[in-house]
């Protein structure tokens, strides 16, 4: 029998579940006994397996029975050392990436446009990060990943860096030349650690871009729950090197995920690894028909452009489409939400869709949706420019003042165009492009200020700077 067949923790659960146990342990809602309240008919079901750690049904902090198969079969199917179940997402996978590799005031390289848990990450370890500007695509007016030449300088820069920190693919499903990237790093013994988050199904193979572990990433983290059949917050972690230090790994994982973590994710996590190893070549050809069909649809409307990928490099899943109309992106994703269809983000350009990886004959209301689309922008203008977001690129920069620093100084806010010279005491993302125009650390040159005015006055939209819309930034105040 083919192992990956096999749910080892599922199947555990199942079998407790049919023992009708009698709770006398936590979790309070006995398995649904308790009554919660007129919320209990979508709750009912998942109650019953939202057990804990019980005889036969192992424990994630210290496997070695139903959760040690489990785990061991993931790491089979995606040719690892090691890989984990995640109950907390790929935010506790980047966090205990990073605190397990580096220690305080190591130098670590790291792509500018990463998730904020990567920042956490990187702040909670202290390290002394080198932050490296990512390609910006004018045609999607989005950032990218960082470039071979921009890692390659960086590591002559700074040759004893502990790990190089890259995001691949990007939120759109963009990939770029990682392996070479790895190539570099590994010429130095320096490990690369990935965020996946958005690639745990390229498993399946073409034209799915590689998998990053498979281009030889030595640590590697999955969101399973955003591109395959996992509950939300149900993530992986691979370790794929001897670079990587495991006990480090699993000690941080015991310290910053639950000691009570959900059974329900857990046996997700499972089926998830189950549903990816089953999937097969008819499979894959039945959704790339499917896709191609939407596509094909969404193509004949004149409102909107349907992007490709450069080089046809990228994750299928993925489906962006560009407003050709008066509508923006943030107002083409509302339209589409008063017709029941509710995308993954929108930008002041694009809106993003996140496809189900079908297996053959699964029917997804993919020609329903492009009809309903179809309808909802009919008769709009087309060819309307919009105005980009251009940024000085900021190559290779530091922070101005160390993480452990930062916590020792009051913060205040100044007005924008007080603020030349002083250090930003938050991080300012123009989204779109998603490139932090100043990070918390960062000093404010008279270049970035003048920017943060014009993308202010121009209405640009932030992550962070709660105060921006009153010309007002925070700063540390210094001595
Ligand atoms: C690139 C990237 N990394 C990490 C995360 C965090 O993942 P999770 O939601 O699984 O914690 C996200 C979430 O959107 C993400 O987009």
């Amino acid at each position: 029998m083919n192992m990956q067949m096999k749910k080892p923790l599922y199947e555990a659960l199942m079998e407790h579940v049919n023992k009708r146990p009698v709770s006398f342990h936590v979790p309070g809602h006995k398995y649904g006994f308790i009554e919660q309240s007129d919320a209990n008919h979508y709750f009912e079901q998942i109650l019953k397996i939202d057990a804990t750690e019980l005889s036969g049904l192992d424990d994630l902090h210290s496997p070695e029975g139903a959760i040690f198969e489990a785990e061991r079969l993931l790491a089979d199917l995606y040719h690892t050392k090691k890989s984990f179940f995640l109950v907390n997402g790929s935010t506790v996978g980047n966090l205990a990436m990073i605190m397990a590799t580096c220690t305080e005031g190591s130098i670590v390289l790291v792509q500018r446009n990463c998730h904020k848990s990567v920042l956490n990450g990187l702040r909670l370890a202290r390290v002394r990060p080198i932050f490296l500007e990512p390609e910006y695509n004018h045609d999607w007016k989005v950032a990218v990943g960082v470039s071979t030449e921009t890692v390659k300088q960086a590591i002559n820069r700074y040759p004893d860096a502990k790990a190089v920190i890259v995001t691949y693919p990007n939120y759109y499903g963009m990939t770029y030349d990682l392996e070479s990237i790895i190539h570099l790093a590994h010429l130095q013994d320096i490990p690369v650690l990935v965020d996946e988050a958005h690639g745990p199904h390229f498993i399946v193979g073409k034209p799915f871009p590689a998998s990053s572990l498979a281009l030889g990433a030595d640590m590697v983290i999955h969101s399973a729950h955003k591109t395959l059949p996992a509950m939300t917050m149900g993530s992986f972690l691979h370790i794929n090197s001897d670079l990587i230090n495991e006990a480090n790994v699993k000690e941080y994982l015991g310290m910053l995920q639950s000691s009570s973590p959900s059974y329900p994710i857990m046996a997700s996590l499972d089926i998830a690894r189950n549903y990816a190893a089953t999937y097969e070549q008819k499979d894959l050809s039945f959704l790339l028909s499917e896709i191609n069909d939407f596509k094909e649809s969404l193509l004949e409307i004149p409102a909107i452009k349907v992007l490709d990928f450069p080089n046809c490099q990228g994750d299928h899943l993925k489906v962006t489409i560009q407003s050709r109309c008066e509508l923006s992106g943030f107002e083409l994703q509302q339209r589409f939400e008063e017709m029941g269809i509710y995308t993954e983000l929108a930008d002041p350009f694009n809106v993003l869709f996140i496809l189900p990886l079908l297996k053959e004959g699964e029917h997804y209301p993919l020609e329903e949706t492009a009809v309903k689309i179809s309808k909802a922008l009919s008769g709009l203008a087309t060819q309307v420019e919009r105005e980009e977001v251009h940024l000085e690129s900021q190559g290779i920069a530091e922070l101005a003042i160390p993480y452990h620093k930062m916590e020792t100084f009051a913060v205040r806010e100044v007005p924008i165009d007080e603020a030349v010279g002083l250090i930003c005491a938050e991080s300012l993302i123009p989204y779109p492009p998603g490139i932090p125009l100043l990070l918390k650390g960062e000093q404010v040159t008279k270049e970035k200020q003048q920017e943060l005015n014009r993308l202010v006055r121009s209405g640009a939209r932030f992550q962070g700077g709660s105060s921006l819309k009153k010309d007002l930034i925070k700063v540390f105040v210094l001595g």
